[in-house]
């Protein structure tokens, strides 16, 4: 595996690739790997001859207050995750190589990113879309892996990527749970005993919702009521940031459940804000 911090030198041996006639498959990530990362590293190695994985905590995702210093790190132990999972190429920039001080150009998709997370998070997918785009433009990857959990995250880059005709084939991953349905995330490891007992709660309402819509209840202001009744007695130390049920492309919010629906929520549980969702009707 070489590992690259210069995005002149990833760039320059990703266009050594391609020359070669040899395709490339992109894992973004911001480190600190659990299951869920290593489950898109395998499957990306199924998809292309080359695997470039991004280590990057990208600042200009994070808003102010948010937790830009305090987000978990281990780089010795995720660059060996990154090899044994035949990782190619690790690319680990500084954020000066990635951001010049006088950086000016964004990306965005400001339909998609108003709601759901967007509310709490103004800044955010901006951040995102900016440096996907920049890993795309480096990695020259003909297909990128990301993570269901992060919902609102790939359909802002599906919309992206088809807007601006960029040459790159999306594939979102099943989220991957502890056993008691908690979503992995590398936040979960702010959560204290206490609060990671009751988080699972989360999935449970999520879990609850669907089954409700699976018998045919369709109003969404009924559907919520039950999740934050169940939530009201599993998850006392949750503070809800939003639940709320949209259309699972155009992220427009729903009033009734007579087709595609996704149920998103935010729950901040001590000093870590989760996320979690699931299709009510695909
Ligand atoms: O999902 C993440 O970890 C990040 O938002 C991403 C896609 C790596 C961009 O920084």
């Amino acid at each position: 595996m070489q590992i690259f911090t210069s995005p002149r030198e990833l760039a320059a041996q990703c266009q050594e690739w391609r020359a070669a006639g040899e395709d490339i498959a992109l894992v973004p990530t911001m480190g600190y790997y659990h299951a869920g990362h290593e489950d898109l590293m395998a499957h990306a190695r199924t998809l292309a001859k080359r695997l470039v994985v991004s280590l990057f905590v990208n600042p200009t995702q994070f808003g102010p207050g948010e937790d830009l210093e305090a987000y978990p790190r281990n780089t010795e132990r995720d660059t060996a995750i990154a090899a044994a999972h035949g990782t190619d190429a690790l690319f680990m920039p500084e954020p000066a190589a990635m951001y010049a001080p006088d950086h000016a150009t964004w990306v965005e998709v400001p339909e998609l990113s108003k709601g759901l997370c967007g509310a709490a998070r103004p800044v955010h997918f901006r951040g995102v879309c900016t440096v996907v785009l920049k890993l795309f433009l480096l990695s020259q990857a003909t297909v990128a892996v990301f993570g269901q959990k992060d919902w609102q995250q790939q359909a802002i880059l599906r919309r992206m990527v088809r807007d601006l005709n960029v040459p790159v084939r999306l594939v979102t991953r099943e989220t991957v749970r502890e056993a008691d349905g908690l979503a992995l995330s590398s936040r979960n490891v702010y959560l204290t005993p206490e609060e990671r007992a009751q988080a699972p709660a989360i999935r449970q309402g999520l879990l609850h919702a669907r089954q409700l819509a699976e018998k045919g209840e369709t109003s969404v202001s009924l559907l919520r009521e039950a999740v934050l009744r169940l939530w009201a007695q599993r998850l006392p130390l949750g503070r809800l940031d939003y639940l709320s049920v949209v259309h699972p492309e155009s992220l427009k919010p729903l009033t009734d459940v007579t087709g595609p629906a996704l149920m998103a929520c935010a729950v901040r549980l001590g000093k870590a804000r989760l996320i979690d969702n699931i299709l009510l009707r695909q």
